[in-house]
């Protein structure tokens, strides 16, 4: 049986300026994302209520933006739509500011480390420091749950108004199993460990402790095993009295603690943490944060500065399906970032290039749905629900799923095999990869091994080394792999190899020639990270007789390059608030 879809969130009757199209394309946006980032075009059109020929051009839309990709029936969302919510993350400066103080607290206490905001009844996860959790669900950045589930939630409704608590019995009563929280199992107020939740009352004795105590526990509330503990995170600048600018949590299992040993052992430590985290928060900015792109160079900027010409550009190829209110809609959010969290209407259409009669309608739209707010100062600020644009289902992209697209777009191209690669040991070890034709006598899949010294991405992996190593380390450990002769034209030398691989760091690219098997031509480029790493190689494979060393520099190197920038662009905006695994 399908799941039954989570109801609609209580918006109301859109403002007349809203941007039709605009509120369409982030409904789109998110049924995608509450089906995981995948879904095909005939459920979209039943999750969402669309007519199939309006939902073709939002797809279109998005697809030309990058946002979202096209496979067979189905549309995917695309690592790059993280741009969205990296804007809420890097304008909050939570993730940014308190992300290494969680990772150091995780490692003290060798348990996960969680940050959380408030978002309407429920909280919301900025950051994620995840330890030892093979036993219990693992929430993910941008995951929404309900406040009473959790230990954050009695210390956020601590804080609320009257209003705000009619809110939250309003919307238990709409959703008494909490389809409209994907990343929790259904409530079951029956079931033992649900008995907590089952009553109304019993959350709002939980706030008024929490208030009085200054820590809340989550015994099990979520699933059998998993407990957690929670202090809130205050500054002199949290948005409104009362309430915490986000809530650190320690997550453990019942294997490990219970919730009395958790708060005992715990509590001490956990609220020095949150103290040093508070006056991290309370240091003044020192220009942009390490690892921060700096200003200019924010993923997506290259569109944003040429704007129109890049909607009207794609609107004279695309036609009709493509949308440009909803292309220009979608680009708001990105004028956001580091030191830019409050901004005035003038300086969002100055950071998009929108007129500003575009920008109003375009915020209001995006305030309807909540994404912004407006202040009394007429300044407009992301909120975290802009973390619900497809967050969670990406922030588990690895580095295959992000190459994949792009190696299958580079083969068709070069009518070669493309692949990637990562070095494990002495070996090249596959990753990804988009196979042609059969060209070797061994079938290559994921996983397949070869020996590094007599491959392209092999040699390439290896002269990234010299970043770190000296020359005669990387003789010596050149000389430990023991080189093989593969074919009579392998390199073994280890003295020869290293001055091979000097030249293959200086060139940027490796060639290698019938050295792992006859016949076998590859070229291969290094994959970077944003702190100019080499994390992966990309190549393609061929027969010698497919194309001469001379046509090979000449044609497919430009390709491999251009498919090696692609990937980088799309780690970089995947990378930016969370850690990309490399396999
Ligand atoms: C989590 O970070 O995974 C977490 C935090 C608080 C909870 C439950 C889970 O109550």
């Amino acid at each position: 049986m399908p799941p039954t879809p989570p109801p609609p969130p209580p918006h109301g009757e859109p403002p007349a300026e809203a941007v039709k199209p605009l509120l369409r394309g982030i409904l789109v946006v998110r049924a995608l994302s509450d089906a995981d980032g995948r879904a095909s075009i005939g459920a979209l059109v039943r999750t969402t209520g669309l007519a199939r020929a309006t939902l073709d051009r939002i797809v279109a839309t998005l697809a030309r933006m990058g946002y979202v990709r096209l496979t067979g029936h189905d549309a995917v969302l695309t690592p790059r739509l993280m741009e969205l919510g990296n804007a809420y993350l890097s304008a909050s400066r939570l993730p940014g500011r308190l992300g290494p103080l969680a990772e150091r607290l995780a490692d003290e206490l060798d348990e996960s480390v969680s940050l959380a905001v408030p978002d309407g009844d429920g909280i919301r996860f900025v950051h994620q420091s995840t330890r030892r959790r093979a036993m219990s669900l693992t929430f993910r950045i941008g995951d929404l749950l309900p406040a009473e589930r959790t230990a954050p939630g009695p210390l956020i409704a601590a804080g609320w108004t009257g209003e705000e608590w009619e809110r939250w019995r309003a919307r238990r009563a709409a959703d008494p199993e909490d389809r409209g929280f994907p990343a929790v199992p259904p409530r079951d107020d029956k079931a033992a460990h649900g008995v907590r939740t089952g009553h109304a009352r019993r959350f709002e004795e939980l706030a008024a402790r929490a208030r009085e105590d200054g820590w809340a526990l989550d015994d099990q509330l979520i699933e059998p095993g998993l407990i957690a503990l929670s202090v809130p995170l205050r500054t002199p600048t949290a948005p409104r009295a009362g309430e915490p600018v986000c809530v650190v949590s320690v997550v453990s299992h019942t294997s490990r603690h219970s919730a009395a040993s958790l708060r005992e052992t715990l509590l001490p430590r956990l609220r020095a943490a949150v103290a040093g985290m508070e006056r991290e928060l309370a240091r003044p900015a020192a220009g942009p944060a390490a690892g921060e792109p700096a200003a200019g160079r924010l993923p997506g900027e290259g569109r944003r500065s040429g704007l129109a010409s890049w909607t009207g550009a794609s609107k004279q190829e695309l036609g009709r399906e493509f949308i440009e209110s909803l292309a220009r809609g979608l680009t708001v959010p990105t004028a956001f970032g580091e030191g830019r969290d409050a901004l005035t209407l003038s300086a969002v259409a100055e950071a998009t290039g929108l007129a500003r009669a575009t920008a109003r309608r375009a915020l209001i739209t995006l305030e309807h749905l909540g994404h912004v707010t407006a202040a009394p100062d007429r300044t407009f600020r992301l909120t975290p629900r802009v973390l619900s644009l497809g967050y969670p289902a990406l922030s588990r992209t690895t580095l295959p799923q992000i190459a994949a697209p792009h190696l299958a777009a580079l083969a068709g191209r070069v009518q070669d095999s493309a692949s990637l690669a990562v070095l494990v040991g002495d070996d090249v070890q596959y990753t990804a990869r988009v196979a042609t034709r059969r060209i070797m006598n061994v079938n290559i899949t994921t996983g397949t091994r070869f020996p590094a010294y007599a491959t392209s991405m092999g040699r390439v992996l290896l002269a990234a080394l010299l970043d770190e190593l000296p020359y005669d380390a990387l003789v010596a450990r050149l000389a430990r792999a023991g080189p093989r002769p593969l074919t009579r034209h392998t390199v073994t030398a280890p003295a020869e190899l290293a001055a091979l691989l000097d030249g293959v760091r200086r060139a940027g690219y490796a060639l290698v020639d019938e050295e792992l098997e006859e016949g076998l031509r590859s070229i291969a480029v290094p994959v970077v990270d944003g702190t100019g790493t080499v994390v992966a190689a990309l190549n393609v494979a061929m027969h010698t007789s497919r194309r001469d060393v001379g046509a090979c520099l000449a044609e497919v190197l430009p390709e491999l390059r251009a498919t090696a920038a692609r990937v980088e662009a799309d780690l970089d905006v995947a990378g930016r608030f969370t850690r990309v695994p490399t396999v």
